[in-house]
This record gives C-alpha cells, structure tokens and sequence, in this order.
C-alpha cells in the first residue's frame, strides 16, 4: 500500500497514522515532523522553513520533495509508506507520481481524505497548544492553516479522484472509531 494522508491541520493525520503504522507495518513519513526537527536541530534547512512554518504558509516545494525523495529511496519504504502532510498542492502531488513512476513502484493506491469540521480542529489545536506549545498553533496561525489548506491542499482530493483512488473518511468521532473506518477502506 502507497497512502497519502489528506486532511486540515488537526484533522488527525498524525494520530491515525500512527495507528495505520502499527496495523499495517509500513512506514510513516511526515514532512511536518521532518521540517520541526530541522528548525529545532537548528539546520540551514530548518532556518530556511521555520518563518513559513510559523505563518502556516507552505515551505518551498522543493525543501519538502528532498525530504520525500531521499525518505522513499530507503529499503523499509519498498514495502509501501503512508504520506502524512505531502503531497500539500498540485506540484507536489505530480512530482510525487514522476518520483515513483522513475522507483518503478507503482502510484499511489490510496488517498485518504479525514473530514473534520473546522470549529473541532480549532478546539483540537488550541487544546494542543496547552500541552505542546507548537509554535503554529495559535488560533490566528490555525485559521491560517485552514485557509492554505482549503486554497492549495483541497483540491488533491479531485486529483486522487481522477487516479481513482480517493476516500473520503468521517474524521470526526473516537480515535478508535475513526480508525476501524480508515482500516475498512485499506482493507476492502
Ligand atoms: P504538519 O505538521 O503537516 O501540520 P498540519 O497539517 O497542520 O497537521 P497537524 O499536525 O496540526 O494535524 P494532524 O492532521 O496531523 O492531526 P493530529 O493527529 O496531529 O505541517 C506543519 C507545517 O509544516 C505546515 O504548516 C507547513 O508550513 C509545513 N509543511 C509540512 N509539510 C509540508 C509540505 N508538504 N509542503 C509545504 N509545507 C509543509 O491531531 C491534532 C490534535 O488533535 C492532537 O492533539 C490530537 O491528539 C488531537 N486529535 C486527533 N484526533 C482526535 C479525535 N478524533 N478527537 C479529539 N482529538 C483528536
């Protein structure tokens, strides 16, 4: 299985993810993650994405496809992956196709699209923020995030659509809820 995770900031990406790794026994791959240890390890990647990052703006295309492109080379990937927070727009998403037509891996099977209100992902991030402290959520940065989302990452769920392979999930509900529905569709 090659999935791509779709869905708002707070939509549950991560925390689903996680539980699809431990199912499934493939890897995860977040550019989100990847980029936070890069400005917290203080690298010239991490000082080049941070502002975008504490804007809710997207860093540039080709910081994150580098990322992706060396992730994916690596052995436990070949197996299959999970995509959590890339592709983010069009460009990424047909650069990640090209990426793995030139692996000779086959395209992505499925795209799986958490549906959350955005009222609940308000109350989720800000709840995090509490307990985290993650420098974009910050309810200004978290309506922000929306926005971008809504213009940029919205529209991959029509292009997985003509691939095919998009799923809509109810993203609202338990985190075991939530799950048994993702599974049912990587199971069907
Ligand atoms: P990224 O890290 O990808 O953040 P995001 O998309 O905003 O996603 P979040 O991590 O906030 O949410 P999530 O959907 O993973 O939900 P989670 O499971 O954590 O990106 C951050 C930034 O990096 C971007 O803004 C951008 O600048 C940059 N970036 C990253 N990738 C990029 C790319 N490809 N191109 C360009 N720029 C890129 O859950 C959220 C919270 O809700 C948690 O506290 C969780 O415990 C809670 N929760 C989860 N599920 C439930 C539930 N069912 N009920 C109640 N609470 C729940």
């Amino acid at each position: 299985m090659r999935i791509v995770l779709l869905g708002a900031p707070g939509s549950g990406k991560g925390t689903q993810g996680e539980k699809l790794v431990a199912r499934f026994g493939i890897p995860k791959v977040s550019t989100g993650d990847a980029l936070r240890a890069a400005v917290n390890e203080g690298t010239a990647l991490g000082k080049r994405a941070k502002a975008a990052m504490d804007a809710g703006e997207l860093v540039a295309n080709e910081i994150v496809i580098d990322i992706v492109d060396e992730r994916l080379q690596q052995p436990d990937a070949r197996k299959g992956f999970i995509l959590d927070g890339f592709p983010r727009n069009t460009a990424q998403a047909e650069t990640l196709d090209g990426m793995l037509q030139r692996m000779g891996s086959g395209g992505i099977t499925h795209a799986l699209h958490l549906h959350v209100n955005d009222e609940e992902i308000v109350s989720r991030l800000l709840e995090r923020a509490k307990i985290e402290g993650r420098a974009d959520d910050k309810e200004d940065v978290i309506r922000n995030r929306i926005a971008v989302y809504n213009a940029e990452t919205a529209p991959l769920i029509a292009y997985y659509k003509a691939q095919g392979v998009a799923h809509t999930v109810d993203g609202m509900g338990s985190l075991e809820e939530i799950f048994e529905r993702l599974a049912a569709v990587l199971t069907a």
